[in-house]
Formats: C-alpha cells, structure tokens, sequence
C-alpha cells in the first residue's frame, strides 16, 4: 500500500462523527453497586473499538446502556444528537441503530429454527416479507451460516449458535454493532473466523464495538480501547492505551505481546514507528529491521 498523501493523513486524523453517546451517565443496580458515574462516553463512526477490564468492571453494563437495556439513572445517552427518549418511539430509533449481542447465544435465541430466530428483529419492525427475507439472507450470509437456515438451534454447536445471535443483531442493519465478549468460548479456528466475519462488517460500513480480556486481539483488532478502572473509563487510540502500564495494572490487564515486543525493538535501536500487531507484521519489521536474521 503506498503512503497516503499528506490531506489523507489530516482526515485520518480528525474524529469522527459520535454515533451513540454517553453524557454525565451514572448507573446503580438496585441492591447492587454503583458500577458507572458521571461518565462521558462516545462511541465514533467508523473506529472499531474494544471494552477492556476485569471482570465485574461494568463492561457488560456499558453496552446494555449505549443499547437501552438498561437506563442511566443521571445523565443522557445521546443518539446522532438528539438524548434518547425511552418510549417506544425513541426505543425503535435506538434499537435500529444500536444493536448489542449478549455474552451468552442462548439468552438471546429462542425461536425453533435459525431462520426464523433472525426475522424476529426485522419482523417486529414491520417490514414487508420480501424485505424481512432480503435482510435475513443478507444476514445469513454476512455470518456464513445460509446453510444452516432451517437448522432447529437446539441442534446447533456453540460456535454455530454464537454466529446465528449476531446474525439476528446484523439483520437489524445497525450502524453500530456492540458484542460482549463474542470470542469467549470459541476454539482458535473459531476465533479466527469471527474476527474474519467482524472485519467484513466493519468494511461494509458497521461500526464494531468488543468487550474482551484479550489484550492481543484487542491490540490486533480494534483501532481504540476503552479501559474500565476504579478511577472511571479511560479510552484512546488502542496502541498507545495499551502500553500504559499502570492503567493496565488499575484494570486488571497484562502488557499486550505486541507492545512489549515494540518497546524492546525501540530499545535496541531497531523501532521507529508503530510496532508489529501480529506476527506476520513481526516477521515482516525483521526483515527490513535485522536483514541478517531474515531466515530466508
Ligand atoms: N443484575 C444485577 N444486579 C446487581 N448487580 C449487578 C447486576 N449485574 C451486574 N451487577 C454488578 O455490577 C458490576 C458490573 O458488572 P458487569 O457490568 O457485569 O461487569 P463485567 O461485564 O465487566 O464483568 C459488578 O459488581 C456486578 O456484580
Ligand atoms: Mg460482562
């Protein structure tokens, strides 16, 4: 790819619009903890984003406020520019923007068959039967499992399960897609696959937002990270969050293998620029960096 021209770089740079936001949002569980306050949180068009945190830090919370699940007790969530109203109107603005996927496929499937489980979204907006099948064959596709259509999802593997969940968000046609935890539970392959399907949903214009224990694939994956601590939620671009380390120790989090490689490149001389996301980057700085231990 060749370098992008100076005014390319300068919009790179300028933010982008604010898509779904939080403002001055506070959230108590009755009987339970206050888990946010007084937050500000955006989530911007077009920048993949990953949730980071320990567990109990208020990540699922987050998304089920940025998705009207729950409701803050103080402060607004702001869609486009306009707070949310929480009535069926303003629920229905929100919910064909904001589309979150639960931890846990089978708190969130419940028809017989995959098909049916990803009309139900589409349906319930009252679109007519041709445009409900053109989104659910589009949605099918988009998760590659048009194969399993008429699958009872009793019969479904986890991994299968986990897809037709997303599947039912995606049928949606949400600007933003938020999914919690979506790689928990899946083998590698399984892995590698989702984040496949994820990238093919952020090329056709969805902006993703992850939450994760994984800082490598969230330093591989996301362009910002948002970082749930005690002290509140810290987010900015992924790889200079990440190399934080006090604010990883504060949220429970380990240096990520690709920061840790690119501070000792940089200590040795060897680094200038951004450091390798994934070992085929790794392999390709060393080869331009050390041509002698190019290992031919
Ligand atoms: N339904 C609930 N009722 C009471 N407390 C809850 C409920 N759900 C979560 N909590 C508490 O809120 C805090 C944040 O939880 P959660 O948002 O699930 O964190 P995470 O997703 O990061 O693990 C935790 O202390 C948790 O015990
Ligand atoms: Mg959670």
């Amino acid at each position: 790819m060749s370098e992008p021209s100076a005014p390319d770089r300068e919009r790179e740079r300028e933010p982008g619009a604010s898509l779904v936001a939080l403002r001055a949002a506070s959230y108590a569980y009755e009987d339970g903890p206050t888990v946010l306050s007084d937050l500000d949180f955006d989530v911007t068009e077009g920048r993949a984003l990953a949730l980071l945190g320990r567990n109990g830090s208020g990540k699922t919370t987050l998304m089920r406020l940025l998705s009207g699940g729950l409701r803050p007790d103080q402060g607004d969530l702001i869609l486009g520019s306009a707070p949310v109203t929480y009535d069926r109107k303003g629920l229905t603005r929100l919910r064909t923007t904001v589309q979150l996927v639960v931890q846990d496929p089978d708190d969130q499937l419940f028809a017989a068959s995959v098909e049916q489980d990803v009309s139900f979204g589409p349906l319930n907006l009252g679109l007519s039967d041709a445009e409900v099948r053109a989104r659910v064959a589009e949605a099918l596709a988009a998760l590659d499992i048009s194969a399993l259509a008429d699958r009872p999802t009793h019969l479904l593997s986890y991994g299968q399960r986990k897809r037709t969940a997303i599947a039912g968000a995606v049928a949606m046609r949400p600007r933003v897609l938020i999914l919690d935890e979506p790689t928990a539970g899946l083998d590698p392959d399984g892995q590698e696959r989702l984040l496949t399907t994820l990238q093919g949903l952020r090329d056709a214009g969805t902006t993703v937002v992850m939450a994760t224990h994984d800082v490598d694939l969230a330093l591989r994956w996301a362009d910002d990270a948002a970082l749930l601590t005690p002290s509140g939620v810290r987010t900015g671009p992924v790889a200079e969050m990440l190399a934080r380390r006090e604010l990883l120790a504060q949220a429970g989090l380990t240096l990520p293998w690709g920061i840790a490689v690119r501070e000792l490149l940089r200590d040795k001389g060897l680094l200038e620029g951004e450091g390798p996301r994934t070992p085929e980057e790794l392999a390709a700085l060393t080869a331009s960096a050390m041509p002698g231990a190019s290992a031919g």
